[in-house]
């Protein structure tokens, strides 16, 4: 796995979004998987800039979200709709009909969460996935536990993630959905490249578990450790519990003159 340590956030989304720049430039028609928290937006807000600035033509792109909330409206403040209209699909050229979140319509998750993972496939697999990591090391709403063969499907969040996103939700852990709709660990495998972006002091044990620990379903991004093209951009204190570090920023620094 190829890490990357930059000194602060809007370095290592700039390295993010240079990638999918080069990515989009190379593929027009490029599927991207995305991802909704915190850690993404400044990557979001380079992509914008770079369409509004530079031209970046998303016109032929298709997206597909990693998860979304099940119990609240689509258009609920907290919803990860609303969370990617605000963030990105309000100001990059995406087609609607482009651009794909899991959403609950109606009480057969079964049959969506199939029809989103045949989406997938259709659109001709995810060439780039945007991963953050949970302080407990998920990654979608994969929870501690989840079966690192599972697919797009309904789950239940663990208290961690509840209290965690209580932020969102006025600091009341009771107002978060409990269960969520996410693509499974094989779905997000499948990506032909996983971005894994994390920073901060928070973040450091998971990447620390994830990245150098055993494989386990116990820190389910220790599974990208399979992943053929990952590459993790973490900041300093995201990568302050790797023992590696010295390697990590010789073996970048020898990419970069190559
Ligand atoms: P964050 O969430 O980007 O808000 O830290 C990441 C996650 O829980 O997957």
């Amino acid at each position: 796995m190829e890490v990357i340590i930059q000194p602060n956030h809007h370095q290592i989304a700039s390295i993010a979004a240079n990638i999918i720049r080069d990515a989009i430039l190379k593929k027009p028609n490029l599927v991207l998987g995305l991802a909704t928290g915190s850690t993404p937006i400044e990557l979001y807000k380079i992509l914008v800039r770079m369409h509004r600035d530079d031209g970046l033509d998303f016109s032929d792109v298709t997206t597909f979200n990693l998860d979304e909330y099940v119990g609240i409206p689509l258009d609920h403040p907290q919803s990860y709709h609303t969370f990617m209209a605000h963030h990105f699909f309000d100001h990059v050229n995406i087609p609607k009909a482009n651009q794909h979140i899991p959403q609950n319509i109606s009480d057969n998750h079964e049959e969506f969460c199939a029809s989103y993972e045949e989406k997938i496939v259709c659109a001709g697999g995810i060439d780039i996935q945007i991963l953050g990591i949970g302080t407990d090391g998920h990654i979608g709403f994969n929870e501690v536990s989840s079966s690192l063969a599972s697919r797009t499907r309904i789950v239940t969040l663990s208290q961690s993630t509840l209290e965690a996103n209580a932020i969102h939700f006025n600091c009341d852990v009771n107002a978060v959905p409990q269960m969520a709709l996410t693509m499974g660990i094989a779905t997000i495998m499948e990506a032909k490249k996983c971005l894994l972006l994390a920073c901060g002091t928070s973040k450091s044990q998971a990447i620390a578990k994830a990245i150098e620990g055993p494989i386990t379903s116990m820190v389910p991004a220790s599974i990208l450790q399979m992943h053929p093209n990952t590459v993790t951009i973490i900041d300093e204190a995201a990568s302050s519990m790797l023992s590696e570090v010295e390697y990590y920023n010789r073996s970048y620094a020898n990419m970069l003159s190559l």
